[in-house]
């Protein structure tokens, strides 16, 4: 079985220019220092995966791309935008969905495209378009408690797409749908990131979703954390069912997986002590 390249490499989803770039961030609450000395890019076209213990800083990283954190040590960089707060372009799903539950699927989907200032009519020409495009048509006028979570979720993905970003920022974005809808949403995550490439974090606790999607995969580890190892997933593109059953495939979740367990039991051992 041939290694898995650890570092850096030539990527096909990746342009020369990184679209985010993550310098030396800390970030502490309190007294609990959460992560430190983070750093890594984002291709304009690249799609990195982040695997981690929970509470390990996963969603708060991401809440500082996104500038709704502030981060103590470090910056970030979406383009040329030093980010201080949030910024257009960028749109982030929620692990929790993260819908308004008094909002309609329209209005929901709308929200985004109105704090971004767009006029009516582009609103009203854009809102069945990403409601199309996530599978949602007829539910336009359906509130989120009449809807599977699989359904809240296409939401959540139509609300983040329909503002058009160049980044998409993902927390978890599937966990709190059955297996089986978690199947069809990835490919469909897939399918529309074919047609719409952005740079793209993949926030996961599945070790398959994060090697099927990602480019790269970063896995943090420790308290506070940091990058314990980045593995670049060299699988052909577009990635589809017949992915699954490459051994390649298998060779790349057998090493995250491996990654990761090394930790487990070094917390254990920790613990134990
Ligand atoms: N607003 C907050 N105030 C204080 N501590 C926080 C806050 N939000 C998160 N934390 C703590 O920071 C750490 C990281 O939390 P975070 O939610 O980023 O982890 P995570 O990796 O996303 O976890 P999970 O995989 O369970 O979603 C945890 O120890 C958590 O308790
Ligand atoms: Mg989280």
């Amino acid at each position: 079985m041939s290694e898995p390249q650890t570092q850096g490499g030539s990527l096909s989803g990746a342009a020369a220019e990184p679209r985010i770039r993550v310098r030396g961030l800390g970030k502490n609450y309190g007294a609990l220092e959460v992560f430190k000395n983070i750093s890594f890019d984002v291709g304009n076209r690249e799609i990195v995966a982040i695997v981690g213990p929970s509470g390990c800083g996963k969603t708060t990283l991401l809440r500082c791309i996104d500038g709704l954190l502030p981060h103590d040590t470090g910056e970030i960089l979406v383009g040329d935008t030093r980010v201080t707060e949030p910024i257009a372009g960028v749109a982030m799903v929620f692990q929790h969905f993260g819908l308004f539950p008094w909002k309609t699927v329209s209005e929901n989907v709308a929200y985004g495209l109105r704090m971004a200032g767009s006029p009516k009519a582009e609103i009203a020409r854009k809102v069945p378009e990403f409601i199309n495009l996530v599978g949602l048509a007829g539910f336009e006028e359906a509130f989120p408690y009449q809807m599977s979570g699989g359904m809240q979720q296409r939401c959540g993905l139509a609300r983040a797409l329909a503002v058009e970003p160049n980044v998409l920022l993902m927390d978890e974005p599937f966990a709190a749908v059955d297996a089986q809808t978690r199947e069809i949403l990835q490919f469909e995550l897939l399918r529309i990131w074919q047609e719409r490439p952005t740079a793209m974090v993949f926030v996961t606790h599945s070790i398959e979703e994060a090697v099927l999607l990602g480019h790269r995969v970063i896995v943090l580890k420790g308290r506070p954390s940091n990058i314990h190892e980045t593995i670049v997933i060299d699988l052909p593109e577009p990635r589809t069912r017949d992915t699954l059953r490459l051994p390649r495939f298998a060779e790349l979740r057998e090493r995250v997986w491996s990654t990761l367990m090394r930790e487990a039991r070094e917390a254990e051992f920790v613990l134990e002590r």
